[in-house]
C-alpha cells in the first residue's frame, strides 16, 4: 500500500491536496465503487440512502481533481459523533487521505459542542485500528460478536476532546483539535 520508491513527502504533497466537502446524491456511484472494493461485507446503495434520509446522519466525501476518493458516513449524537462508515479509495491509501477527514471530523466537535467521536472495527482490520490509533483514537471496550456476517468481535474505539483515565487502552497519545468555522457545525 506504500507508494514504493516514489519520493513519500513528494508524492503527498503533490497528492494530499483533497477537497473535503457534504456529500451530494451524484457522489453515489463513486462512493460505492468504494465500498465495495474496501469491504467484504459492503453497504448497498439502499443503505446508504437509508441512512443518509436520517436527520441525523452526514455524509462526507474527499475529492481530488474531480473525483471521489474517499467517503465518510457519521451520525450526530448528543454528545459523541458516531461514524458508522469510512474508506479511501485504493489508489489513494496511505496518501494522508483518511488522516484529513478525521482532522475534519475531529475539527466539528467543538464546533458542535460534543465532545467525543467513537466507532466499532471489526477485530480482523488491523490496518483501520492502526490508522486510527495513529489518528488518536483508542480502544474503550469490545462487543462480543457484534458483527451479524461473521460473528467478529468489535473493538470501540474513541477519541474524545477532554479524554479522562477511564480508557482501557491507551495507547495514543492525543491530538488536539483546531477550532475551525465550518457550515455544518448546527446541524441537528
Ligand atoms: C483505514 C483507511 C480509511 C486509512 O485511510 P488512508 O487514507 O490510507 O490513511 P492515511 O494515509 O491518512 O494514513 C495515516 C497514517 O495511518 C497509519 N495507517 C494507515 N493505513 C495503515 C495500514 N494499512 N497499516 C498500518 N498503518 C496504517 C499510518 O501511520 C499512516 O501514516 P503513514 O502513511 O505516514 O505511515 C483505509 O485504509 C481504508 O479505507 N481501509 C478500508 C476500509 C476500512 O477499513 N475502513 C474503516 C472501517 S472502521
Amino acid at each position: 500500500m506504500s507508494s514504493g520508491n516514489t519520493s513519500r513527502s513528494g508524492l503527498r504533497r503533490s497528492q494530499c491536496d483533497v477537497q473535503i466537502r457534504w456529500m451530494i446524491r451524484r457522489d453515489m456511484p463513486e462512493v460505492l465503487d468504494i465500498e465495495r472494493l474496501s469491504f467484504e461485507f459492503a453497504w448497498t446503495e439502499e443503505d446508504f440512502l437509508c441512512c443518509l434520509r436520517q436527520r441525523n446522519c452526514i455524509g462526507m466525501v474527499a475529492e481530488r481533481q474531480e473525483r471521489i476518493v474517499g467517503f465518510m458516513i457519521y451520525e450526530l449524537l448528543k454528545s459523541q459523533l458516531h461514524v458508522l462508515n469510512f474508506a479511501v479509495a485504493p489508489w489513494s491509501r496511505r496518501q494522508g487521505v483518511g488522516r484529513q477527514m478525521v482532522e475534519k471530523l475531529v475539527n466539528k466537535l467543538s464546533q458542535q459542542r460534543r465532545e467525543e467521536i467513537t466507532l466499532e472495527v471489526r477485530e480482523t482490520n488491523l490496518a483501520a485500528q492502526l490508522f486510527f490509533k495513529q489518528q488518536g483514537l483508542c480502544a474503550s471496550s469490545v462487543l462480543r460478536g457484534h458483527y451479524e456476517d461473521t460473528d467478529e468481535d468489535a473493538y470501540v474505539m474513541s477519541y474524545n476532546l477532554y479524554p479522562c483515565d477511564e480508557q482501557i487502552i491507551p495507547f495514543a497519545s492525543r491530538k488536539k483539535a483546531i477550532e475551525q468555522p465550518d457550515s455544518d457545525a448546527e446541524a441537528a
